[in-house]
């Protein structure tokens, strides 16, 4: 089933690679990935490396993402890395609110917010990150959660703005787990935040935003999820850190 909205599968490294080993990953996907067209493919390294990676997929189809910034554009805040910074390296995308960061960095939504219009402000697309814990599923508070985190960390982004934003689907009790939600539990979460979506804006808006799902994705299970519906792509973890597992998924995703 042809989508309308272009598939966009993003790597995020977390805290791993050195340069050299940076350099290898990105060069053999930049080989194995040469071809494809269909796919908007990201990866997102850790700060250190976005510099030596930006210069080495100059002119690929691969393009740049961090995975975090701050919400100021300059001053004394001690540790911080800030918008304009990234866009000397060309990174065009922002992993903003990954559980790991609510969870070990107490992000909460309205700092989200705060960071999203700062990075559309320059030019950044944010990938915004939403997901409940297995808690909260349980408790069957899933979409109470989750559609609290989206109207909290897209707050104060307007109807225009939303074209550039992309919002992940990640269940906590799926990152890094080996437990992937099953197509039908993500296509109900997809189909919820494209709803909320929806109420917030229109339904124009929310029929273009592309939403991602992660969590545990795989070669094995990226047909059958990119295959639902509502969900436009994939956020991968720990597949992304490895030549095979990131270029098959991108494979497998068309
Ligand atoms: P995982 O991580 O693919 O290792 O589960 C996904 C993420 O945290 O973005």
């Amino acid at each position: 089933m042809e989508k309308e909205r272009k598939l966009l599968i993003a790597g995020n490294w977390k805290m791993n690679k050195t340069v050299a080993e940076a350099l290898d990953l990105v060069q053999g996907l930049r080989r194995e990935l040469a071809a494809i067209k269909e796919v908007d493919i990201v990866v997102c390294p850790p700060f250190t490396v976005l510099c030596e990676v930006s210069k080495a997929i100059l002119d690929s189809n691969l393009r740049l993402g961090a995975q975090n910034m701050s919400e100021n554009s300059s001053g004394a805040y001690t540790g911080e890395v800030a918008a304009g910074m990234l866009k000397e390296f060309s990174v065009r995308y922002v992993i903003l609110g990954h559980s790991e960061r609510r969870q070990y960095q107490k992000e909460a939504d309205a700092l989200i917010a705060k960071k999203a219009l700062t990075a559309l402000a320059s030019s950044l697309k944010p990938i915004v990150c939403v997901g409940e814990t297995l808690a909260e599923r349980e408790g069957g508070n899933t979409e109470k959660v989750v559609g609290m985190q989206v109207k909290g960390s897209l707050a104060g982004i307007s109807k225009e703005q939303m074209g550039e934003v992309v919002i992940a689907y990640e269940p906590v009790w799926a990152i890094g787990t080996g437990k992937t939600a099953t197509t039908e539990q993500a296509q109900a979460v997809h189909a919820f935040i494209r709803k909320t979506v929806a109420s917030l804006y229109d339904d124009a808006t929310a029929r273009r935003v592309r939403i991602l799902y992660g969590g545990s994705v795989k070669p094995g299970n990226t047909r059958e999820l990119m295959s639902q519906p509502d969900v436009d792509g994939a956020l991968v973890g720990g597949a992304a850190l490895e030549i095979r597992s990131f270029s098959d998924i991108v494979k497998n995703s068309i």
